[in-house]
Formats: structure tokens, sequence, C-alpha cells
């Protein structure tokens, strides 16, 4: 069951977004997301630490025999993706941002981002691909430093003024070019008056395609989409058999009510955040709340 697992990796919550609307598409068996909420945000650290610490989460996918992994943090896609590419057997999809499709409209583009992702030469090479083919688009590439953290903080319920964060100017669209600034969609695109967009379609769809090419067996529409069930903590490092071993109750516990129902999925959170994107992900995901409510709400955890 813990084999060919799907591996969800961001530094802290961001990379929730992402695994909601991957999630669609997905049918039975276990799906892992790494968050290191502990250590983040990532987008300010040296490359030689934020590469350590990716590696510990990928080392984890590697020895869960994880059969695909999705790095759901713009910052680390930017920087070390090929790195992973060639290290690990299994494959594994970045995210974009939509530079692309905001582009396309024409106008002004503001790309907000990570001081590593606007720093990264792949966001360089994406915007000079997007402007070649949109001569019309005025691309403008901003880091805003303070702004993952910000929304990390938001999330454990602390009021924060993270509109400081944001560059001043009109655009006519905004591209959300780190997976954190995705749970204030809403509020930047109010804030700005023109729509705020970001990559995590395109993912979902890519990650769909790569395994339905992979195992030759088609997901989404013909499996039955479950909402994860329960879930399991594995401490980083842990022995993936050990942890079968102890935890077997635990899995025969998750399987689905339904019985008629085969394909349950059962999502796991490790890493150092693990119990906060737990609480996060029934919270944000699981209930449907704003994270507007979770500010009024401080003791919300
Ligand atoms: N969520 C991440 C991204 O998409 C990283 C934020 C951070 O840790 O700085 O870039």
């Amino acid at each position: 069951m813990m084999n060919g697992g799907i591996g969800f990796f961001d530094s802290g919550a961001g990379g929730l977004t992402v695994l909601a609307d991957c999630l669609k598409y997905l049918g039975g068996g276990a799906v892992y997301y790494y968050g290191d909420n502990a250590r983040a945000p990532y987008g300010n650290l040296p490359r030689s630490v934020m590469k350590k610490y990716v590696l510990e989460a990928f080392d984890t996918f590697a020895a869960l025999k994880a059969s695909a992994a999705v790095v759901a943090c713009n910052t680390v896609t930017a920087l070390f993706i090929e790195e992973l590419r060639k290290k690990y057997p299994f494959p594994i999809v970045g995210v974009e941002p939509a530079v692309f499709p905001a582009a396309k409209r024409g106008g002004d583009v503001f790309v907000l981002s990570t001081r590593a992702t606007f720093e990264s030469d792949r966001l360089l090479s994406l915007c000079a691909r997007a402007r070649a083919a949109y001569p019309a688009a005025k691309i403008a590439c901003y880091p805003c430093d303070g702004l993952a953290g910000a929304v990390e903080s938001l999330l454990r319920g602390e009021a924060n003024d993270w509109r400081k964060y944001l560059p001043a100017g009109a655009p006519t669209a905004v591209v959300l070019g780190c997976t954190h600034y995705i749970y204030l969609k809403e509020e930047i695109s109010r804030h700005y008056r023109c729509d705020a967009l970001d990559g995590n379609e395109a993912v979902a769809k890519r990650l769909k395609f790569l395994l339905e090419n992979r195992e030759r067996q088609p997901l989404g529409k013909n499996f039955a989409f479950l909402k994860p069930l329960a879930t399991t903590f594995l401490k980083k490092g842990a022995n993936c058999r050990l942890f079968l071993q102890k935890n077997r109750k635990n899995l025969r516990r998750i399987s689905p009510k339904n019985r008629k129902i085969k394909n349950a999925l059962n999502l796991y959170f490790l890493g150092s955040g693990r119990i906060l994107n737990l609480k996060i992900h029934e919270r944000m995901f699981g209930f449907n709340k704003k994270i507007v409510e979770m500010v009024k709400n401080p003791n919300f955890f």
C-alpha cells in the first residue's frame, strides 16, 4: 500500500494549495505531503542550506519508494529541479509561475515571488520567452521578501500586515510565483483590482498525464476520489518498514467506510510541519474556510 505513493514537497504550507488541486485527479494509494514549516521560509536562505533541507525531504520520498513527486514550491523548482531529477529514480513535476497565461492577455503583468525565485535563471528565461511570444505585455518581476513568512504566520492564526510586502503599482494581471501567496489569491486580486493567476491547474494536469502514461492506467474520472480519510504521521528519517509495522493498525483503520469504494486515497503528513499542515489542510481544504476567518480568530489552533 505504501509503495508507489506520490510525494508533495514545500518549505511549508504553500504546497497544500498545489496538493488540493492535484487531489482532484488522483485515485487510490498513498500521498505524502512533506512540509518543513519549522525552517520555512526558504526564499532567503543560502542555496547550500536550502539544498540540504530539500534533499532530506526527497530522501524520505525515496525511502518510501514514491512513484512520483511534485515540487510544490517555486523556489525549490527554480533552483534545484534539474538536480533532483538527476538524483532520484522517480519522475518529478515542478511548478511554474503562470507568466505565459498572464502575458497572453497583454497589459502590465506583475510577477511576485521569493527573492531566490526572482534571482533564478529559470524565471529570467521564462519571462524572456513570454516577452518574445507576447510583445504587447509588459512583464515586471518583484521579490516579495517577507510575504511567504507572513502567510505562514497568518495560517498559524497570527494577524499581520502582509500588504506591506506587495510592490506598489497598478498591474492588469498578477502572477503568484510562490505557492504560499495562493492563500491570498482573492485578497491580492482585490488589492490590485485585477486577476491573480497561479499555475496549480497546469501542475495537476501534468501530474495526471505523467501517471497515466507511466502506469498505463487511467486515473481521474475513472477512479472514485475520496477525501483523505485519516492521517498518520511519519517522523523525518524514520525507517519505512518500521513505520509500516508500527502503523499496521492505523493503516487498516483508515480503509474507506464504504467498502464498495476500493480506491481509497490516504494522505500522510511528513516533515517538521506535519501537525500544522494537517490542521491547515483540514481547515482550508477539508472545510473550505477562508484565511480571513482564521485571522479574525487567532485562537484557531
Ligand atoms: N512556497 C514556496 C514557493 O513557492 C517557498 C516559500 C519560501 O519558503 O520562501 O516559492
